[in-house]
């Protein structure tokens, strides 16, 4: 459903109705719900088959409504006035008297937000009294979503609204970093943590081992296209694609790549895209060439390392 006035009218009547439904971020699309209300936060565990053990991230449209729910520190607002909104989550604490369903941060003292970007859920977030608690528009563990045909293809007519927004500009998820305590990332996302170091001049800690089981959200087997995928592969298994970071000459139907000229930030845009078309066409295996650890492709490494503990 496109983005017109009477579209956010429309969702705000399903999520003041404690309903959930589909939203673009600039990141990936989410499955959202008012953060507050038990009911629809428990409709969000339950459509994504998510464990309760694994809190949500509570998206605001700006500081108003988060000075109520949590506590803001120094540093904080200094990455909040350089990168928010944009896909960057702070972990911050929360404060006594919050309204946040305890069913968000499983009961804990501490509460993931972030800042969205996308001018659809930013006029939608404009016109709500809540946050909105919004997991990726995915069953657990399977791959994001990146546009709304995406999010159908995940829940079909469980969820009743659909917001449009296009296909996802960044189209991996937000960075994760704890404020609470020493800086630390918990997450590799969709902003660089050689920025973040950049403004927070201190040492940041990066806590991402993507093979530890029971951190929160960082289970081995995420992001997964539900068939096995391999790593560092000059070429593809049997009954497999290959998937190419750079776009070379092969008129190969097995054969796929992430960007035009190997830029980086093009590749995460289209990783989740194309792993997903890989898995439509019915191939066994991925097979994945090499891509280089820096930047972006950090993340991108990330996420294939994941997948392929399938
Ligand atoms: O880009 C994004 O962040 C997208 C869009 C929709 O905003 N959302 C997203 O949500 O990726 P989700 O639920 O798929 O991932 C949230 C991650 C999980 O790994 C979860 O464990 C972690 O955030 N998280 C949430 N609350 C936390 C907390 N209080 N402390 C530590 N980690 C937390
Ligand atoms: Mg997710």
């Amino acid at each position: 459903m496109r983005n017109n006035q009477s579209n956010i009218k429309k969702a705000k009547k399903y999520l003041d109705n404690h309903k959930c439904i589909g939203v673009p971020t600039e990141t990936v699309y989410g499955l959202a719900g008012n953060a507050y209300s038990n009911i629809a936060v428990k409709k969000i565990f339950n459509l994504k088959k998510r464990s309760y053990n694994n809190p949500l991230i509570v998206h605001y449209h700006n500081l108003s409504i988060l000075k109520n729910d949590c506590v803001l520190n120094k540093k904080f607002l200094l990455l909040y006035k350089k990168f928010c909104p944009g896909p960057l989550t702070f972990v911050l604490k929360l404060k006594k008297n919050t309204k946040i369903s305890k069913l968000v941060t499983n009961n804990k003292k501490n509460i993931a937000v972030r800042f969205p970007k996308h001018p659809i859920m930013k006029k939608l977030l404009k016109n709500l009294k809540y946050p909105l608690a919004a997991p990726s528009a995915n069953m657990a563990s399977r791959l994001s979503a990146i546009k709304a045909e995406d999010v159908r293809e995940e829940f079909g007519s469980k969820i009743k609204l659909i917001l449009d927004g296009g296909k996802c500009n960044v189209g991996v998820e937000s960075t994760i970093i704890s404020l609470v305590g020493k800086p630390k990332i918990l997450r590799l996302g969709g902003l660089e943590v050689s920025k973040i170091k950049k403004i927070i001049k201190e040492p940041v800690l990066i806590n991402i081992n993507p093979l530890k089981k029971n951190a929160p959200g960082q289970s081995k087997l995420h992001y997964s296209p539900g068939i096995p995928l391999r790593m560092w592969a000059k070429k593809e298994k049997k009954d497999g694609a290959f998937l190419a970071l750079k776009k070379k000459k092969n008129k190969k139907k097995n054969y796929f790549y992430l960007s035009s000229n190997g830029n980086l930030k093009e590749a995460a845009k289209n990783l989740y895209k194309t792993l997903r078309i890989i898995k439509n066409k019915n191939f066994k295996n991925i097979s994945v060439e090499k891509i280089p650890n820096k930047g972006i492709g950090m993340t991108i490494n990330d996420r294939l390392t994941r997948a392929s503990k399938f």
